[in-house]
């Protein structure tokens, strides 16, 4: 028997005929049933989010108290929320257990935020003319945010839209991906015990084309946050006019080892950060830029690290690599590869495909011209670059159209500080991999991987206005 979900809007569970099948991405059989949303659902989510957020009676202490109570109940049903990660995305038992903890933590920050939100002191008598003037701002909620999360992280980055536009004062109508959904319903339950007052969260179901779509032509929205691919965020951009928007899109993340690199812990790093998740997250390694003069240490260690990485049944608990999101979605990694290898790349190890399961793959004898290498590839396959002078390197890295995150292993300070300056991303990792993040920490790419910051504090800046007031006194 599968489980049933409903859709919630303002503050009640709402059926509807029209039912969307989530699979179990291991198994492939359902796992669950939800309720999707048409015209009229979306059309009363968004109005409902509208009302609530016009009469929020929520003082900037009781957002901290629900935001804070719901990191709790996370945290006490972590078993349950980590279970239908596995189930619904295919990930790894204990990267899903991370998952929660990280999640425990957007809620809890996001619960600080709420109560630092403050503007500041305007010296407006320092103008000539403006003697018996005092000025000061204040910071404003957008009203509705609209936030569309992606597959990949069911849970926290659903926790990265919702948990800082409740916090700085905000309605949220939330469509959660459709290969997903049922995680952020599971939260929606959560804020229903925390207390959160009907209407200030709603949760459409549905595809992109129907309800995303719909929720971007609807001018009661005003802020919209989402992460997913550089394609679909640029028709976002387009169809929302000037509205305001926080996009996180893709990345083929860069990751330089220098000839000064301490090898074995590069390469370590790389095996864990390449392919957890089977490679389905914007920061993984995908383009390894080695010196020549440590590549054949380096490929040997990053060959033996990885004969530690488990794959299989995302159930079990010493699982690292476990299905990618569909069968469909490993086909077109295992396409992208065979391309490579047919125009002279070379598979050391990995390259093969069981269902929805990719085997970690590592090419060489790639060019900068092949999908693996130019494009996101989303799996979990890494590519390694040779390289001899780094500031060619750098220029080259750089002709990628997307720049989320990167990283250089080196021990020499000149070289870590010239990457710095000159790589082309929205955060570099120094002695570390592109795939490190921690939750409060600013969080967003240049180019094509979007624009604005995630992090509770900094989407919190993106999700309010700041409001200017002018005295002006007697005397
Ligand atoms: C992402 O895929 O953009 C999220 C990565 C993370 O939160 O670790």
């Amino acid at each position: 028997m599968s489980e049933k979900f409903d859709l919630f809007i303002n503050g009640r569970w709402i059926q509807t005929d029209d039912k969307l099948e989530v699979l179990n991405k291991h198994t492939g059989k359902t796992y669950a049933e939800v309720s999707k949303a048409g015209e009229e659902e979306v059309d009363q989510a968004v109005k409902s989010a509208q009302k609530a957020y016009k009469s929020n009676g929520l003082s900037a202490y009781d957002r901290f108290e629900v935001l804070k109570k719901v990191s709790e109940l996370l945290q006490e049903n972590k078993e349950e929320f980590a279970l239908s990660i596995v189930q619904e995305a295919g990930k790894p038992l204990k990267q899903a257990q991370t998952e929660v903890d990280r999640a425990a933590q957007t809620f809890e920050l996001s619960a600080e935020e709420a109560k630092r939100l403050s503007g500041h002191g305007v010296p407006v008598n320092a103008a000539p003319g403006s003697e018996n003037r005092m000025a000061f701002t204040i910071k404003m909620p957008v009203g509705v945010v609209g936030a569309i999360s992606p597959f990949n992280f069911p849970l926290n980055l659903v926790a990265h839209k919702i948990a800082p536009a409740i916090a700085a004062g905000n309605a949220v109508v939330l469509k959660p991906a459709s290969a997903t959904p049922t995680t952020a319903l599971r939260l929606a339950r959560l804020f229903e015990e925390a207390g959160l007052p009907a209407g200030l969260l709603n949760v459409v179901v549905g595809s992109g084309s129907t309800v995303g779509k719909q929720m971007q032509k609807d001018e009661r929205i005003s802020l919209y946050t989402f992460t997913g691919s550089a394609e679909v965020g640029l028709k976002i951009k387009q169809n929302t006019g000037l509205n305001k928007l926080i996009l996180e899109l893709g990345n083929n993340s860069p990751v330089i080892v220098d000839k000064e690199a301490d090898v074995a812990q590069a390469a370590t790093n790389i095996a864990q950060k390449g392919f957890a998740y089977a490679g389905q997250v914007c920061i993984s390694v995908q383009r390894v830029y080695v010196h020549e003069s440590v590549k054949k240490d380096f490929q040997e260690k990053l060959l033996e690290a990885m004969k530690e990485l488990k794959v299989g049944d995302p159930n079990d608990k010493d699982t690292d690599v476990g299905p990618m999101i569909s069968e469909d979605e490993a086909k077109r990694a295992e396409d992208w590869v065979e391309d490579a290898k047919e125009n002279g790349a070379e598979v050391l190890t990995g390259g093969e495909r069981k269902g929805p399961l990719f085997y970690p793959t590592v090419l060489t004898n790639v060019t900068k011209n092949m999908k693996v290498v130019y494009d996101e590839i989303f799996a979990p396959v890494v590519s390694l670059l040779p390289y001899n002078d780094l500031e060619a390197c750098i220029d080259e890295l750089n002709e990628s159209p997307y720049g989320l995150q990167g990283g250089i292993f080196t021990k020499n300070l000149d070289t870590a500080f010239y990457a710095a300056r000159k790589v082309e991303v929205g955060g570099l990792m120094i002695n570390d991999s592109s795939q490190y993040r921690v939750d409060l920490m600013p969080y967003g790419g240049v180019k094509d991987s979007g624009w604005g910051k995630e992090g509770p504090k900094y989407s919190i800046d993106e999700m309010t206005e700041e409001r200017l007031v002018v005295m002006n006194l007697e005397n």
